[in-house]
């Protein structure tokens, strides 16, 4: 049975008012499915328009023009079914990895004994049980990511939106998270939207590439390497051919 579509993003445009009274336009009618369950990387130069696509499906500013349905409804602002990682680590500093875990779920009035049970089981699942009590300014950089994935994967959206995610991480870091992270969506399934410039990145976790320039979808790539990958298929041939394919539409 072919997936439903899970997010619908019809002609979306976006025009931002510039301090100097300029009007600079973004995204121009830009309309993409996104399917139940899917993982989409979305690739493109900077200042392409990637985090004002994502922060319009997140419901965090609105479109200048066009909609988007999330399960046929129109987003008109931020909601619960869609959970968000921001490039930049959002997360509490003085709260300690156990309270920012259980953040959204307290906000929900989740009682304490279930919120604490959930709380665990995220942060088994991404390999920090042991530092619940920790606070961030103990932990480092890829284990301040592991934190904000737990927390919104705990507040068990069906969407998850990803803003450059390990951008700022080192390479051994990045690929090892990029690992823990099909490991979260294969335990539990979300459909997932990954915004990245690194075209490695997109090919070792994606199920299809979306590619945009000037505002507009260049073309969607379907990658059709097999699961579950593992570091080998990096250096792969399949994985490196799909790689210069890709270059060639960001040059
Ligand atoms: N609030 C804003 N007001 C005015 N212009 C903005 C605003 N936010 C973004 N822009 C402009 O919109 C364009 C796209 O920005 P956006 O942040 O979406 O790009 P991006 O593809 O995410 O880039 P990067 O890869 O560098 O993160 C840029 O030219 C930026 O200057
Ligand atoms: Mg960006």
């Amino acid at each position: 049975m072919p997936k439903k579509v899970k997010i619908h993003i019809d002609k979306v445009s976006k025009v931002y008012q510039t301090e100097d009274g300029r009007e600079l336009s973004v995204l121009r009618e830009l309309s993409l499915d996104i399917l139940e369950d899917e993982f989409v990387c979305i690739i493109g130069p900077s200042g392409c328009g990637k985090t004002t696509l994502l922060s319009i499906i997140a419901g965090l500013q609105p479109a200048t023009s066009g909609r988007i349905l999330v399960d046929g409804d129109i987003v008109s602002g931020p909601g619960r079914d869609r959970g968000v990682v921001f490039q930049e680590d959002a997360i509490f500093l003085w709260r300690k990895v156990i309270h920012n875990v259980e953040y959204g779920l307290q906000l929900r009035k989740v009682p304490k004994t279930e919120r604490r049970k959930i709380v665990q089981e995220y942060l088994k699942l991404v390999g920090l049980e042991d530092f619940a009590n920790f606070f961030p300014k103990e932990l480092s950089g890829g284990m301040k990511k592991k934190v904000a994935l737990a927390t919104v994967y705990a507040n068990d959206p069906t969407i998850l939106l990803m803003d450059e995610p390990f951008g700022s991480l080192d390479y051994p870091t990045k690929c090892r998270l990029q690992l823990e992270l099909l490991k979260l969506w294969k335990t539990k399934t979300k459909t997932t939207v990954f915004i990245t410039h690194d075209v490695e990145e997109a090919i070792f976790l994606s199920d299809r590439i979306v590619v945009l320039q000037n505002g507009k979808v260049e073309t969607v790539y379907e990658n059709l390497l097999p699961r579950p990958r593992a570091d080998e298929l990096r250096v792969q041939t399949e994985f490196n051919k799909i790689k210069g394919d890709l270059r060639g539409y960001l040059e």
